[in-house]
C-alpha cells in the first residue's frame, strides 16, 4: 500500500496528497489569527480542536464508517478517530494528541503505531497521548485556548467545541476562531485545488461510466453501485460526499431522492430522463456533480426543451462568474435565462421580469443556484458576519451564500428545472403566478421529473475554471451514450413490457 509517511494515498494509481497541504492550511490560519489584536496581544494562546469520534450503530459494538470532522481534517489530515490537535500561536508549532490504545488492540487493529511514527506520518512538531493533554499544556504554561463554536448555516447544527478534563484551569475563548477558520476554508490553496481537481475528475469519469451502462431495464441503484465502484476502485474514494441521488422519470423531480424511504429502487424505463447527482470524496474533499440524460440515449423534443433551458442557464453563469460578482446576481441570471428559454418554447407567456417578481423561478427551481464546495459538500462560510445576509426573496432565500465571488472559491453551479406536482398545483391557485404558465402545454410535463446540470467550478483571478469534465450538450450526451449499453438490445424483461 502506498501509504508513505508524509502523504495520503490509496494506491499507486490514486493521488498522493502531501501532508504539506495541511501544514499550509495551518500556516494560513495562524497568520490570519495573528493579525487580530485580541490574539496578538495575549501570549500563551493555543488553537484547540477535537477530532471526530467513532460512532456506533445504535447500541452495538459496530461503528459507522469513520469520517473525520472537517475542521480537524482541514488542519491535520488525520485519519484516526478520537484525537485532539493544537496550534501554538506563539511558535506556530502543531501538536497532535492520539488515544492511548491498550496492547490487546493490536489483535483487532494490527500493530499499534508509536507516537513518533504518528508524528512523522502527519508531519507535525509534537505528538502525545490524549491522557497527557492537561500535563502538556500545564508544562507549556498555556494561558488561553481558542476553541470552535459556531452554527453551520446549512444544517443549523453547532460545531463540536473541544474540551478535556481540566480545561477549566485555563481561559477559553470560543468566539474568535470560528469565523476566521471558516474564512480560511472558503479560499482554497493551490494544493487544495489540486485535490478537488482530482476528486472532480474521478467523479466525472464515474458519471461517464454510469451513462454508458444505463439503459431501460436497469435499476437506479445499479447506477449508484457503478458510480460507487468506479470512484473507489479507480479513484480511491472510500466515501461518496452525500447519498447518491439517482432519480429516473418522475423521481427526477425529488430534490434529495435516494434517501432511506426512496432508496434509488425504481427500474429505469424507456422514455425516462435520468437525473443523477453523485460525488466522490477523496482525502475529505468533496465533488458534487449532476448529470441529466435520457435513459435510452436519445433526447425527445420535450426533453430537449427542458434540458437546453437548463444548459442555457448554466452557460450564462459560467460566462459571467468571476471575482466581484454577487452570487445572488448569478442566481437571478440563471433564473432569467431559464424562464426566457421556457417562454421561447411556448411553455410560459408574459414578461420574464414580471415572472421573477411573482416568484415563478422558484416554482421551477426551488433551490439555490449552487453553494461553496470543499471538505463539506455544502461547505462552510456561506453566511459569516460581515458578509451579505440571507435574502428573504423567493429563490434567493434558498441560496447557501449571497457573497461576492473571490478567487480561490470553489462553488457548484447547478441550475435545474423540475415539474413538481404540488408546486405546480400551488402555482395554479396563485393568480399572480398562474397567468404566466401555458397550462395546456405544461400539462404534458406532469410526471416528467426534472433536469439539473451541476458543475464544480473554481473562481480564478479573471473568471472561472470548470473542473467538471462530462458530456454536456445534447449532441455530446447522445454521442457518448451511443458508445454504451444503449446500442445493445433491451434486456428480455424490458422487451416483454415494451410498447
Ligand atoms: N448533492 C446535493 C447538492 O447538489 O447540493
Ligand atoms: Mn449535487
Ligand atoms: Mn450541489
Amino acid at each position: 500500500m502506498e501509504q508513505g509517511p508524509c502523504h495520503f494515498a490509496r494506491g499507486v494509481h490514486t493521488m498522493k496528497v502531501p501532508m504539506s497541504l495541511f501544514a499550509d492550511n495551518r500556516r494560513r490560519l495562524i497568520n490570519r489569527l495573528r493579525e487580530k489584536p485580541e490574539v496578538a496581544e495575549v501570549a500563551g494562546s493555543f488553537v484547540l480542536l477535537q477530532g471526530g469520534v467513532d460512532v456506533p450503530f445504535n447500541d452495538t459494538d459496530v461503528n459507522w464508517p469513520f469520517r473525520q470532522e472537517s475542521f480537524f481534517q482541514w488542519c491535520f489530515g488525520v485519519e484516526e478517530p478520537d484525537c485532539y490537535g493544537a496550534l501554538d500561536l506563539d511558535s506556530g508549532a502543531a501538536i497532535l494528541f492520539f488515544p492511548r490504545l491498550p496492547d490487546e488492540y493490536a489483535t483487532w487493529m494490527g500493530r499499534l503505531f508509536s507516537l513518533e511514527e504518528l508524528r512523522q506520518r502527519y508531519s507535525v512538531d509534537e505528538a502525545y497521548y490524549v491522557d497527557e493533554i492537561l500535563d502538556v499544556f500545564s508544562r507549556k504554561e498555556a494561558y488561553r485556548f481558542l476553541t470552535l463554536h459556531g452554527v453551520n448555516s446549512d444544517s443549523g447544527l453547532t460545531s463540536k467545541e473541544a474540551t478535556f478534563t481540566g480545561i477549566d484551569k485555563f481561559k477559553v475563548n470560543n468566539e474568535i476562531l470560528y469565523p476566521e477558520i471558516c474564512e480560511c476554508r472558503v479560499i482554497k490553496s493551490e494544493s487544495e485545488v489540486e485535490v478537488m481537481r482530482y476528486v472532480v475528475k474521478i467523479s466525472s469519469e464515474a458519471h461517464k461510466a454510469v451513462m454508458k451502462m444505463v439503459r431501460p431495464g436497469v435499476a437506479e441503484f445499479q447506477a449508484e453501485a457503478e458510480f460507487m465502484r468506479y470512484v473507489y476502485s479507480e479513484g480511491g474514494c472510500r466515501h461518496v460526499s452525500y447519498t447518491c441521488i439517482c432519480g429516473s422519470g418522475c423521481n427526477g423531480a425529488i430534490l434529495h431522492y435516494g434517501h432511506a424511504g426512496a432508496p434509488n429502487n425504481k427500474i429505469i424505463r424507456d422514455g425516462d430522463m435520468c437525473l443523477f447527482d453523485m460525488g466522490g470524496n477523496y482525502c475529505g474533499y468533496a465533488a458534487d456533480i449532476t448529470c441529466s440524460f435520457p435513459a435510452n440515449g436519445k433526447f425527445t423534443e420535450d426533453q430537449k426543451i427542458v434540458y437546453n433551458a437548463v444548459l442555457e442557464a448554466r452557460d450564462a453563469v459560467i460566462a459571467a462568474a468571476k471575482p466581484g460578482v454577487l452570487w445572488t446576481e448569478m442566481h437571478l441570471l440563471a433564473s432569467r435565462t431559464m424562464l426566457g428559454a421556457l417562454l421561447r418554447a411556448g411553455l410560459l407567456q408574459g414578461d420574464v421580469k414580471d415572472m421573477i417578481a411573482a416568484g415563478l423561478h422558484a416554482v421551477f427551481q426551488p433551490h439555490g443556484l449552487g453553494h461553496l464546495l470543499g471538505l463539506d459538500v455544502h461547505d462552510v462560510g456561506g453566511y459569516l458576519p460581515g458578509h451579505p445576509e440571507r435574502s428573504t426573496e423567493p429563490g434567493l432565500r434558498s441560496l447557501r451564500t449571497a457573497r461576492p465571488l473571490l478567487p480561490g472559491m470553489v462553488l457548484t453551479i447547478e441550475p435545474g428545472c423540475y415539474f413538481i406536482d404540488w408546486l405546480l398545483e400551488k402555482a395554479k391557485k396563485d393568480a399572480r403566478q398562474s397567468q404566466f404558465i401555458v397550462w395546456k402545454e405544461i400539462t404534458r410535463f406532469f410526471g416528467f421529473g426534472g433536469v439539473r446540470i451541476e458543475d464544480d467550478v473554481l473562481i480564478t483571478e479573471n473568471g472561472n475554471e470548470n473542473l467538471t469534465k462530462v458530456p454536456r450538450t445534447v449532441e455530446e450526451i447522445e454521442a457518448w451514450m451511443a458508445q454504451g449499453c444503449n446500442k445493445l438490445p433491451l434486456p428480455e424483461a424490458v422487451q416483454a413490457n415494451h410498447h
